[in-house]
């Protein structure tokens, strides 16, 4: 081939890829908005189940504590139930965790995610919903005061802007002395030893790709010293390695998990 017919060959190769990029780029704008929110929900269903996703583990670890949890309602109490809160319920992967006959009040801004709930909810017959509530956290105007003895909020955060708001509403919901149990993919803490990830997630994030295409999802956000500023009585948190061996998740491996006092 000769260096005329090279360059040609290149010249269209890099057109066709460019033409590629503008006609996904396209697509994927075209179904953003409600139909990506379907497509997440899906793809989290999807990826909720896959073995590699080696969470379970750590999910049950955290939620060891709300089975130890006294209700504040005498009547549930009496029953050794307890009131639960969850913020960003999605596709419900948490109800697995929940002590017998918890009563849950859910709180969920995507209307797509509530087929997905119902359709989980039928396979936890040891949890009664209460209420489903379209809305975000930040305006969970509906939840009365003093509530709720519980409050999960898991992946949630990393779309957040302003954790500060949110914090406030689960402080506002909580019972004296009530519990708020999180979970978060957090920015690569250790800098050092992985300076690579570090660079990619703030990359990903400040260029607005991971954002864009993951519906709000900022990968370089630690929410630690927002949830220590927000006026619990205590707070215990780790930042730690999640299980996860699928090379796909190596950005969100860092992770927060922690329970705060009210
Ligand atoms: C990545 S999913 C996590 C779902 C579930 N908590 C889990 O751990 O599998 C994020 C969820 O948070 C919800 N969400 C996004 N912004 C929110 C907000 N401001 N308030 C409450 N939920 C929100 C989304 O609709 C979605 O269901």
């Amino acid at each position: 081939m000769s260096t005329g017919e090279m360059m040609s060959w290149w010249v269209s190769a890099s057109a066709l890829y460019v033409m590629l990029a503008v006609i996904l780029f396209s697509l994927l704008n075209y179904f953003k908005g409600d139909s990506l929110c379907r497509w997440l929900s899906a793809l989290q269903q999807f990826s909720s189940t896959k073995p590699a996703v080696k969470l379970e583990e750590v999910k049950k670890q955290l939620f060891v504590g709300l089975g130890r949890e006294r209700s504040h309602d005498p009547l549930l109490r009496e029953r050794g139930a307890i009131r639960i809160l969850e913020i960003g319920v999605g596709t419900g992967s948490n109800f697995t965790y929940y002590p017998p006959d918890s009563r849950l009040v859910v709180v969920d801004p995507n209307p797509n995610f509530a087929r997905y709930y119902h359709a989980h909810k039928e396979r936890f017959s040891h949890i009664r919903c209460e209420r489903v509530i379209t809305a975000t956290g930040e305006r969970m105007d509906m939840v009365p005061d003093n509530s709720v003895d519980a409050v999960v909020m898991t992946l949630v955060l990393c779309t957040i802007d302003d954790p500060g708001r949110i914090l406030q509403q689960i402080i506002r919901v909580l019972v004296p002395g009530g519990k708020f149990y999180f979970f978060e993919h957090i920015r690569e803490f250790d800098g050092e030893r992985h300076r690579l990830r570090q660079k990619l997630q703030d990359l990903l994030t400040t260029t607005g790709i991971a954002p864009y295409f993951l519906e709000g999802c900022c990968l370089n956000k630690d929410m630690l010293p927002a949830i220590g500023a927000a006026g619990f009585s205590k707070v215990s948190a780790e930042r730690f390695y999640a299980p996860i061996d699928n090379f796909v998740y190596q950005l969100v491996k860092p992770c927060l998990r922690g329970v705060a006092e009210k």
